[in-house]
C-alpha cells in the first residue's frame, strides 16, 4: 500500500519496488508451470504415455537410450522389431480385411504405433488391403506408418466416421485431409463416409449425400493425379437408387449369420444376397460393387440356424474365400481382431468377429483354404 503522505520520489521507489516484486513473482510463477509442464510431459509421454488421448505413438525418439535398436513399443511395451517372420498357417489369399487397432475407441486411445505395426505384420501374410473403420486414436495415419515402415505393398481404405455427433464428424473429417496431406493417396484405394449410417437411423440419408458430395469436391480440389472414389457402405438390403447415386462405388456389408442360416450354406446365400441387392444396383449404374464386410463369430447368441463357433467360422472360410476370389468378388473380411471393446460395450457376439485373437494370435484350429 502506497503512503498517501510519501513525498513524490518515495512514491516512485515504491512503485518501482512493487514493479520488482511482480517481476520476481512471475518469473517465479513461470518457473513453477515450466516444472509443472516438464512433469506433465514426463508422465504423459516418457513413462509410457497411456493417458486419454495421449499423442503417444510409442517411438521412444527423444529417451536417450541407445543402447536398445528398437525405436517401437507395444503398449504393454514389448519392443517391436520391423522384421516379418512369416507364420506357416497364414496364406495371403484373401481380397481384403477389416482392421481397427485394439485399445484404440476414442478418447481412451492407449494404443500405440508399435501396436500397430505387430498388426500389420500379421494382416500383410494375408492380404494387401485393409479397409479402416475411422480416424481417431491415429489409427489411420499410423496403418500407413506401419505400412512404409515394414515397406509392404497394402493399400487401404479408410472411414471418415458418421453419426449424429457434428463435433465428431468434424474432427474426423479434420484428420482425414491432414492424413492425405501428410502421406499423399498412393496407399488410398477410397474413402469410405460413415458404416452404416442409414441402418443406425441417425441422420438424414440427404445430410450423408451431402457429406459423401463435400469430400468427393474437396479431396478432388487438391489436384492429386488419382481419382479417389468417394461412398458410404451400409447394409446390403439400404441400397436403392438413392444411395447408388449418391457413391462412386456401391459398398455394402452383407451378415450370412443375420440370415440366420446354418454356415454350410452362408456362402452360397451371400452370392445370391449380392446378386439382388446391392451388386443389382451396381450393376444397372456401371458401378464398382465391394464387400465392405463379410465374416462369420466365434462366439456368442446363434441367430436362427447360424451359430457362431470356430468349426462354423471354418466352414464359412472354406465355402466362401476361394469362390469369391474364382468370382471376383471384391470383399473385405470381416474382421482381423475379437473386439473386447465391443464386447463390454455391447456382447460377446459384437466382439468376437476376428480371425485373430486381441493379441494377434490365429484362432485355435483355424486353417487357410487352399484356393489353387
Ligand atoms: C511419434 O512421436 C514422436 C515423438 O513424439 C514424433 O517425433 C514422431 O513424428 C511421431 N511419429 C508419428 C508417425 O506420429
Ligand atoms: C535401454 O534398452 C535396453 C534394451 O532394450 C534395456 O535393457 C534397458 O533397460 C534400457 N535402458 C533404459 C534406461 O531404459
Ligand atoms: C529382428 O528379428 C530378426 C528375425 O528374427 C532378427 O534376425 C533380428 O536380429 C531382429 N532385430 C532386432 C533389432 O531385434
Ligand atoms: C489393451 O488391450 C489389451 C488386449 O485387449 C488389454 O488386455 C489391455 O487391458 C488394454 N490396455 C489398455 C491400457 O486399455
Ligand atoms: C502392389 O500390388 C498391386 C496389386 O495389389 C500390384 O498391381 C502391384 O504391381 C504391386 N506393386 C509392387 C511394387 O509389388
Ligand atoms: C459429441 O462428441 C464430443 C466429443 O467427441 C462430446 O464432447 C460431445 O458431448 C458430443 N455431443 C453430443 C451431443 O453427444
Amino acid at each position: 500500500m502506497v503512503d498517501p503522505n510519501a513525498s513524490e520520489w518515495l512514491k516512485s521507489q515504491q512503485k518501482s519496488s512493487r514493479r520488482h516484486r511482480i517481476i520476481v513473482l512471475t518469473i517465479g510463477i513461470l518457473i513453477l508451470l515450466g516444472i509443472l509442464g516438464g512433469v506433465v510431459y514426463f508422465i504423459k509421454f516418457k513413462s509410457g504415455g497411456t493417458g486419454p488421448d495421449s499423442n503417444s505413438n510409442g517411438s521412444n525418439v527423444g529417451t536417450g537410450n541407445n543402447s536398445s535398436p528398437n525405436k517401437y513399443f507395444t503398449w504393454d511395451k514389448k519392443p517391436v522389431n520391423l522384421t516379418i517372420v512369416p507364420n506357416p498357417n497364414l496364406k495371403n489369399i484373401l481380397y481384403g480385411i477389416n482392421y481397427g487397432p485394439v485399445n484404440a475407441s476414442y478418447p481412451w486411445c492407449t494404443n500405440t504405433l508399435g501396436d500397430v505395426i505387430e498388426d500389420i505384420k500379421i494382416v500383410s501374410q494375408i492380404t494387401n488391403r485393409i479397409r479402416l473403420y475411422g480416424m481417431d486414436c491415429h489409427a489411420v495415419e499410423w496403418t500407413l506408418e506401419a505400412i512404409n515402415l515394414l515397406k509392404l505393398n497394402i493399400t487401404i481404405v479408410p472411414t471418415i466416421w458418421v453419426d449424429n455427433n457434428d463435433t465428431t464428424y468434424q474432427r474426423q473429417y479434420d484428420d482425414f485431409f491432414d492424413v492425405v496431406n501428410k502421406y499423399g493417396v498412393d496407399k488410398i484405394d477410397g474413402v469410405s463416409v460413415g458404416n452404416e449410417v442409414l441402418f443406425r437411423k441417425e441422420i438424414d440419408p440427404k445430410v450423408l449425400y451431402q457429406r459423401i458430395a463435400d469430400v468427393r469436391k474437396k479431396i478432388n480440389s487438391m489436384g492429386f493425379k488419382k481419382t479417389i472414389p468417394v461412398f458410404t457402405s451400409d447394409l446390403g438390403s439400404n441400397v436403392d437408387q438413392a444411395f447408388t447415386d449418391a457413391v462412386d462405388q456401391v459398398w455394402a456389408n452383407i451378415h450370412p449369420y443375420f440370415g440366420g442360416l446354418d454356415s454350410k450354406y452362408a456362402a452360397d446365400w451371400s452370392f445370391k444376397f449380392i446378386d439382388e441387392n446391392n451388386g443389382y444396383y451396381a450393376k444397372k449404374a456401371n458401378k464398382d460393387s465391394v464387400i465392405s464386410e463379410i465374416g462369420w463369430p466365434t462366439a456368442g447368441d446363434p441367430h436362427g440356424e447360424a451359430i457362431a463357433s470356430i468349426p462354423d467360422l471354418q466352414n464359412f472360410l472354406n465355402t466362401f474365400i476361394c469362390a469369391a476370389n474364382t468370382k471376383q468378388v471384391k470383399y473385405y473380411y470381416f474382421e482381423t481382431l475379437d473386439a473386447p471393446w465391443k464386447t463390454a460395450r455391447w456382447t460377446l457376439l459384437e466382439g468376437s468377429w476376428g480371425l485373430f485373437s486381441p493379441e494377434g494370435v490365429l484362432k485355435p484350429t483355424i486353417t487357410f483354404p487352399n484356393c489353387n
